[in-house]
């Protein structure tokens, strides 16, 4: 997050993204369709990823995590910003100039199951993205190839003729990740990787592209509604809400001491394996759901729902990302006083934002505690 520009290219992070907005129309109308609006899904997003680093983007069902990773990787077009791969901006690339880039930047997707296709067998599967880009002389150097690509994702070389029904769910993502490995790529963008597989074979998957990043010196940027998820695999954890980044640090920071009072609740839902610790943490439920990213709430997007919302700023004035402690970027207006325990969080009744009522009213905010 920092604007420091590093010295040499090796340095330079692999990705940059700044500004970044996907904007998706809403339009109405039988024979003429007109735009009466937009769903701000992703709407002003700076991050940076370092080489052989793991960027862990984490937020609530809807929150704009895939949108945000397929604008990335250019598969949406971004309404306005920057995206810098390796110091090419890709927003500039189309066509060939874009397909040849995209052999770098590959993704595996959140559902093994419609992200293969059921018609083609593995060796199929995982050949198709070789021949597209011209890679491997013949069939006999594709499939030693992708034999080597089964071979790191744990998988026997049978099942090369085998049709992705035939498989468990934990090793049809492997299959999916085989897929995203045989193009050799640099970054993989997982969007949540894990969460259609059973808790016993997450860790395992985890595990693996953790294996695979020191092996291959990949980097990545893995998606999870969980907080739990990222923490042993990422470097750098990113808390989205409602189009923003809320909250960005490296994992140990954000861990140790959460101070976006959205990243504290999250966190809050995470059991702890110490009986005595579970016993005794705070919890800390959000009421109401997320809101319309069609019409978000003004000022603090997450105030509707914030247990520490102050009656002056947080409905009216939008907190940008700041550096509160070193590397540790926040937007909150009342981040220090939170962390010092001035403000002690209090009821928020939720607020229903209705598309269609214009701009929201305030939230009913009981008065803050102050000790
Ligand atoms: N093609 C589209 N057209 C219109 N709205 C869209 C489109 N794709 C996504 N959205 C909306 O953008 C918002 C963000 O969606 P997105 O899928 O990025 O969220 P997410 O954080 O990945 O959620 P989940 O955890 O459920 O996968 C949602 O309100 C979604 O309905
Ligand atoms: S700015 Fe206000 S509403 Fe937003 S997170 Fe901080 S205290 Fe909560
Ligand atoms: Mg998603």
């Amino acid at each position: 997050m920092s604007d420091e520009q590093p010295a040499d290219a090796a340095q330079a992070p692999l990705v940059e993204v700044r500004d970044l907005k996907v904007h998706f129309p809403i339009t109405r109308g039988i024979i003429f369709n007109h735009v009466v609006g937009h769903v701000l899904a992703v709407d002003g997003v700076d991050l940076l990823i370092n080489r052989g680093e793991t960027y862990g983007l984490v937020g609530e069902s809807g929150c704009g995590k895939s949108t945000l990773g397929r604008a990335l990787l250019q598969l949406i077009p971004p309404t306005a910003g920057s995206v810098q791969f390796d110091g090419v901006e890709l927003t500039a690339l189309t066509g060939e100039q874009l397909r040849s880039m995209r052999q770098r930047m590959q993704m595996i997707f959140q559902d093994p199951v419609s992200s293969l296709d059921p018609r083609q067998n593995v060796e199929s599967i995982l050949t198709e993205g070789l021949e597209a880009h011209g890679i491997g002389a013949d069939r006999a150097k594709r499939r030693e190839l992708i034999s080597e690509t089964l071979d790191s994702v744990g998988m026997p070389r049978w099942a090369l003729s085998r049709y992705p029904h035939e498989f468990s769910g934990g090793q049809r993502q492997r299959i999916g990740i085989a897929r995203a490995l045989a193009l050799g790529p640099e970054l993989i963008v997982a969007d949540e990787p894990v969460s259609a597989l059973d808790v016993s074979i997450q860790a395992q998957v985890i595990n693996l592209l953790d294996e695979l990043q020191d092996s291959l010196g990949l980097t990545y940027l893995v998606i999870a509604h969980d907080l739990a998820v990222v923490r042993h695999i990422a470097d750098t954890v990113g808390v989205m809400y409602l189009g923003a980044l809320v909250e960005e640090a490296p994992s140990d920071l954000i861990y140790a001491e959460p101070l976006h009072p959205y990243t504290r609740s999250l966190m809050s839902a995470v059991p702890v394996p110490d009986p005595d610790v579970e016993d005794r943490r705070e919890r800390i439920l959000l009421s109401g759901d997320l809101p319309s990213p069609a019409n978000p709430p003004p000022g603090c997007r997450f105030h509707t729902r914030c247990p520490w919302a102050q009656p002056e700023r947080c409905a009216d004035e939008r907190p940008v990302l700041h550096e509160a402690r070193p590397g540790h970027w926040v937007a909150c207006h009342w981040v220090e006083e939170i962390a010092e325990g001035r403000i002690r969080p209090h009821e928020v009744d939720a607020e229903l934002v209705r598309p269609q009522e214009g701009v929201a009213a305030a939230p009913v905010v009981r008065a803050p505690q102050v000790p």
